[in-house]
């Protein structure tokens, strides 16, 4: 028998691979990334978009409250508004690492 992790506790895994994908291979080439896992909050899904997803999923918190998609978006709003920034697009990516590392060697990639 076999199970899955969702919610909070797969983020910051989550948010590591949408990093490497993006650094690794979408930002050359324009391919959109869908961050997902352990999204609740506009905070986390501005992680993954500075990451580097140009869109979000919501899976287990709607369980716990299912107007989080709607939340998500009206805090992306005001968190956009309160930076100056026009468009969700230009945030995409645009997290800045201390220095380009070379990929770790872990058992999930
Ligand atoms: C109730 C439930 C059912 C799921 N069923 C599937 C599935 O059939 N196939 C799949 O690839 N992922 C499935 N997932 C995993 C989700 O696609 C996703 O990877 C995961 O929920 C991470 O996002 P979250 O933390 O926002 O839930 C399921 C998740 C939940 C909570």
């Amino acid at each position: 028998m076999t199970g899955g992790l969702s919610g909070p506790a797969i983020k910051p895994i989550a948010v590591h691979l949408v990093s490497r994908v993006y650094r690794g291979i979408a930002r050359s080439t324009g391919t959109p990334i869908i961050g997902m896992g352990g999204i609740q909050f506009w905070q986390d899904a501005v992680e993954f978009i500075l990451a580097g997803a140009s869109a979000v999923a919501v899976g287990t918190a709607l369980f716990v409250d299912p107007s989080t998609p709607n939340k998500i978006c009206e805090g992306l709003d005001e968190y956009l508004q309160k930076i100056g920034m026009d468009r969700l697009k230009d945030l995409v990516g645009t997290l800045e690492l201390p220095e380009e590392m070379p990929p770790p060697k872990t058992a999930y990639v």
